[in-house]
């Protein structure tokens, strides 16, 4: 495969625009979709670092790669211009989170169902998608734009209890996201939080980053997605959460259907629909997170306009059936034929604990893929790699997918699987050469090697 040239035309059988390489939905797509179907469009930078061309000439689907610059949210001319029409282009859909405001642009520009340029915005920034929040009356914690660590301080000293959550306004995968106790040094943790980066996923030019302050939340952790088309929900599926303790809330496992209060599925309903109307959100999918206070009462955290990712959808169809990335492409290519499923089994992932080190070997791989029900074991992290302390998803070591009968069973097999993997660290590392740990690192069940992101890309 090789990169588009300025002005060619537009391969003839490309129906379908996909904007940010999104990885995780290519084995869909290419399943969904004819060979030579999809055209996709990224930033230079991001296809130098991730190396994406020859990783597009691996899916039959991929007709086309161009190279625009999708991360101008502010102004999108520039990619618009650069992204030519296809004659049969049928639906534009983002394929990662910096996807979602150049995907909506373009299928307004061509006249095409999508989530809305504006809609995209608010769920681009997440300053903008609280204070559309705010109007509307969800339920969310007390927040505020901060600057500087003295905007924090003196927001945090605002708090009932002095805590605070610290986080980038557009970022993912809980990049510089801190959740912070009173006696915690605020200039260190700002710092930490404004110097978080993406190379890999992010264009090298200067982009524009705002902050948040919030109140910190407590309680269990759901996510809600939903397939909506022009502002009406046609499915929605809720998954529990699991979040890994300290000071980085990184994702830690998901559970599909969520095991959850009588009460809290219709409220969850409720507030998503509300959701809906007050970013004003279109077509396509919403992924949304809420914490549930006192175990029914959703507040909000966050929304994206996006599949998710962590294989939450592969979760999804392996519970509900069907498959949530053709529903997307169904409500993108302007039909309503998504039918609502409920769930009729159990699927989980959770993903690989690996204490700080150096990795000197991986055991029990094996035997994670043995247990029953065990869908798929991932290992991103091989012999020689350094594992620091996990503060995003991107330095999680690798993960295990599972399905059950029941929501106990399942969360047995998963825990069952993730336990049976071992590592083993150098004698530099800190566990000393004795130090077997269970968790997860460097191949996946089918041995080939995945590099050091073994939480998988996000989308
Ligand atoms: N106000 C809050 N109170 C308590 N916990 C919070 C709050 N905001 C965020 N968190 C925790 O931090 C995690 C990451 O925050 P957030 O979802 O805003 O960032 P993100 O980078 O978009 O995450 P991701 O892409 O992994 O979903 C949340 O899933 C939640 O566990
Ligand atoms: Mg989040």
């Amino acid at each position: 495969m090789s990169l588009h040239p300025d002005g060619a035309p537009v391969p003839a059988g490309v129906t379908h625009v996909m904007v940010g390489f999104g990885a995780a939905l290519l084995p869909d797509l290419d399943r969904l979709l004819p060979p030579g179907s999809l055209l996709i469009v990224e930033e230079p930078d991001v296809v130098a670092a991730r190396g994406l061309l020859p990783r597009a000439a691996e899916h039959p689907c991929v007709a086309v790669l161009i190279t625009a610059p999708i991360h101008d949210e502010d102004d999108l001319s520039a990619m618009l211009a650069a992204v030519p029409r296809p004659p049969a282009v049928r639906a534009v859909l983002p394929g990662v989170e910096y996807g979602v405001s150049g995907a909506a642009a373009l299928a307004d520009a061509w006249g095409l169902p999508g989530a809305g340029p504006a809609a995209a915005r608010i769920l681009r920034d997440k300053a903008l998608l609280r204070e559309a929040a705010d109007r509307a009356g969800i339920p969310q914690p007390r927040w505020k734009r901060v600057a500087g660590p003295e905007e924090v301080r003196e927001f945090r000293s605002g708090t009932p209890d002095g805590r605070c959550v610290l986080k980038p306004a557009n970022r993912q995968g809980s990049l510089g996201v801190q959740l912070l106790d009173a006696a915690d040094d605020l200039d260190e943790a700002w710092k930490r939080t404004v110097g978080a980066d993406e190379p890999r996923l992010r264009a090298r030019r200067l982009l524009p980053t705002t902050f948040l302050a919030e109140e910190r939340l407590d309680g269990r952790e759901v996510s809600v997605e939903c397939v909506v088309s022009d502002g009406r929900t046609l499915f929605l599926n809720i998954t529990e959460k699991l979040v890994q303790g300290g000071r980085h809330p990184v994702e830690a496992g998901h559970q599909v259907p969520a095991h959850l209060l009588p009460a809290a599925p219709e409220r969850i309903a409720d507030v998503m629909e509300q959701l809906v109307e007050a970013t004003g959100f279109r077509t396509g999918v919403l992924h949304a997170e809420w914490i549930l206070r006192d175990g029914e009462h959703p507040q909000l955290v966050e929304c994206a306009g996006r599949v998710p990712g962590d294989c939450i959808h592969e979760l999804v169809d392996l519970a509900h059936g069907g498959s949530l990335v053709a529903d997307f492409l169904t409500v993108l290519g302007g039909s309503d034929a998504v039918t609502r499923r409920t769930p009729r089994r159990h699927a989980a992932i959770r993903f690989l604990d690996c204490p700080p080190g150096t990795v000197e070997s991986v055991d029990g791989t094996e035997h994670a893929g043995a247990v029953p029900g065990v869908i798929k074991v991932h290992i991103g992290v091989g012999p020689g790699a350094y594992v620091g302390t996990v503060s995003n998803s991107h330095e999680r070591v690798g993960y295990v997918v599972a399905t059950g009968e029941s929501a106990d069973q399942v969360t047995t097999r998963v825990e069952r699987a993730a336990a049976s993997v071992r590592f083993r660290l150098d004698a530099d590392g800190s566990g000393g050469p004795a130090a077997a740990r269970t968790g997860t690192p460097g191949h996946d069940s089918t041995g080939r090697s995945t590099g050091r992101h073994g939480g998988g890309e996000r989308s």
